[in-house]
């Protein structure tokens, strides 16, 4: 009972508007006397709450889902599609991404599965992987990308985790309408090479259009990668939530307060794929949920090394790692070693332990945590089973990270701070018809005691300026902040008045903070205009749980 504590802060910034804010615990008491609900059901929890509209309206009330093995298991992990190159001067790409609905057959004996997904141009591929196309990059490539809207709905291609200009980068308040399309371009400027991805960002609706399939990844290559001579393998992490009948269905309240989880964790497209591992092997790896934590492991707990964050390579290999935690919307670069030559292979589970992100519940303080997902069936063959030569040894070193912010010059860092905040109005989530919106009503998840509106400006940056930033949670459950147009440094991690220095020098876009948690970081902006930053589970960033900073 006591975990959950009364949100002051933002229950005096809500003010009159809102009648009746309630903790968690209080609105989750009364509502566990109105309502019976499967003990912790995250699927279905909600949608049995009296006065929630019926099966009707714009949210209807859930379909049964497909069953968890449902979809085939066990084939071999399908290469991702990669976006043709139109131009054949090198330090040209040009291409067209055109977003667009495609039915592709996932249920035996159901209609095809609509799915809205990026395709080159055409009509939508619906063999392979329905992850979009993956941009293969250089640092230095002029990058012309048209995007065409065949969806009925506006959208927007953000570039998540590239150095791109503010109005290329697909915010919100740029959409593109329904039948209408746009040139985005940009340059990939030195220093830049990493593991990035591309997904909607309109105003109120990523979150929709991300589950429903619009996502893909960008890998941007540097000339002198000293990693370029391992085998590469790509990892896209995405979520599915599937209905018996084969349709994607809504999103439901307990999807809205929780960020969406679905019974289907997909890699690359398809479910437990099989993955042979002969030589030592370079792993790129997405978190392209909406609201999945992927907790990454080896059920047998051998070890990786991580080599790569969002922003690309580290300083020096970490070896020794067991487990990654990749938030929605991270990345990592891992080294993966075949069994020693000579020894026996070995069949283990790539999985998404078990995490507790402390979600929600409505007849508790918070669900259980997600229980272990397994990913994939690694296969470790024997070294040079199928290679001739020897691979080298990693290197010691593989670039150089020079940290943003110089200790002499900590003092006169200009400061700012995000603060992270949820409130749960009972009166407004239990009005006849609240569920009926596209939106839940009475859902607050905020950012400095205000929900995102396109017409406020949350803070005023200078370019070239370092700054340091700390991100503080005051609310209940994990939030993945992200912030748009640059790669910053984690300085520190604060929680319950101790702080813990962060030992790894990392570029990052996206890093994970724990209720009660405060994180510090470095950053700067390089180019001026309007730059988002929002917490990570795309609900959340649809309810508003999101903030501009202008940089002039
Ligand atoms: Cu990946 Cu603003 O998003
Ligand atoms: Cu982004
Ligand atoms: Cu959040």
């Amino acid at each position: 009972m006591k975990r959950r504590a009364f949100l002051s802060g933002s229950a005096s910034l809500i003010g009159a508007a809102v009648a009746s804010v309630f903790a968690r615990e209080s609105l989750a008491q009364s509502v566990a006397q109105s309502i019976s609900e499967p003990a912790h059901d995250s699927m279905h929890g909600m949608q049995a709450m009296p006065g929630m509209a019926p099966a009707s309206s714009a949210m209807p009330a859930s379909a049964p889902l497909a069953a968890v093995d449902a979809l085939p298991a066990g084939a071999p992990l399908a290469a991702l599609r990669t976006l043709a190159n139109e131009r054949r001067e090198p330090g040209h790409f040009r291409a067209t991404l055109v977003a667009q609905p495609a039915a592709r057959p996932l249920l035996a004996g159901q209609a095809p599965t609509p799915f809205w997904q990026y395709d080159a141009s055409g009509p939508g591929d619906t063999t392979g992987p329905v992850i979009g196309p993956m941009l293969d990059l250089q640092e230095g490539d002029n990058v012309e990308i048209t995007f065409v809207n065949r969806l009925a709905q506006p959208s927007t291609i953000h570039w998540h985790g590239l150095p791109v200009p503010p109005d290329q980068d697909g915010n919100p308040m740029n959409p593109v309408a329904p039948g209408e399309q746009r040139v985005y371009r940009f340059t990939l400027p030195a220093g830049s090479a990493g593991t990035y991805w591309y997904h909607p960002h309109p105003h109120m609706q990523s979150a929709e259009q991300v589950f429903r399939g619009l996502a893909g990844p960008i890998v941007v290559r540097a000339a002198d990668d000293p990693l370029a001579a391992w085998p590469e393998r790509h990892l896209f992490v995405s979520d599915l939530k599937l209905a018996a009948d084969g349709t994607i269905p809504a999103n439901g309240m307990m999807d809205w307060m929780n960020g969406r989880e679905g019974q289907f964790v997909l890699l690359n497209g398809a479910r437990e794929p099989l993955i042979e591992v002969a030589r030592d092997e370079r792993w790129r790896v997405w978190n392209g949920c909406n609201a999945r934590y992927v907790q990454l492991a080896f059920d047998d707990g051998r070890a990786f090394a991580q080599v790569g964050t969002d922003g690309g390579l580290l300083g020096a290999p970490r070896e020794g790692v067991t487990s990654l935690l990749l938030a929605p919307g991270e990345r990592a670069e891992l080294i993966v070693r075949a069994a020693p030559r000579g020894a026996p292979g070995a069949q283990v589970a790539l999985v998404a332990a078990q995490y507790d992100r402390k979600k929600m519940a409505m007849s508790h303080g918070s669900l259980p945590a997600t229980p272990t997902q397994k990913l994939a069936t690694v296969r470790f063959l024997a070294a040079g089973a199928e290679a001739q030569a020897p691979q080298a040894a990693l290197p010691r070193r593989l670039r150089p990270i020079a940290p943003l912010l110089a200790t002499s010059a900590k003092q006169k860092t200009p400061r700012k701070t995000v603060v992270f905040s949820e409130a749960m109005d009972m009166h407004a989530m239990h009005q006849p018809g609240a569920s009926a919106l596209a939106m839940p009503r009475g859902m607050q998840f905020m950012v400095n005691g205000a929900t995102w509106s396109p017409s406020r400006v949350t803070f005023a940056s200078r370019r070239g300026e370092v700054e340091t930033w700390a991100i503080e949670n005051r609310s209940d459950m994990d939030h993945p902040f992200h912030l748009h147009g640059t790669q910053f440094q984690v300085l520190a991690r604060e929680q319950g008045g101790t702080i813990v220095e962060e030992s790894l020098l990392a570029w990052r876009d996206t890093v994970n903070v724990r209720p009660g948690e405060t994180v510090h970081i470095a950053t700067v902006q390089r180019e001026a205009g309007d730059r988002m930053f929002h917490c990570h589970i795309l609900e959340h960033e649809d309810l508003g749980m999101m903030g501009v900073v202008r940089v002039s």
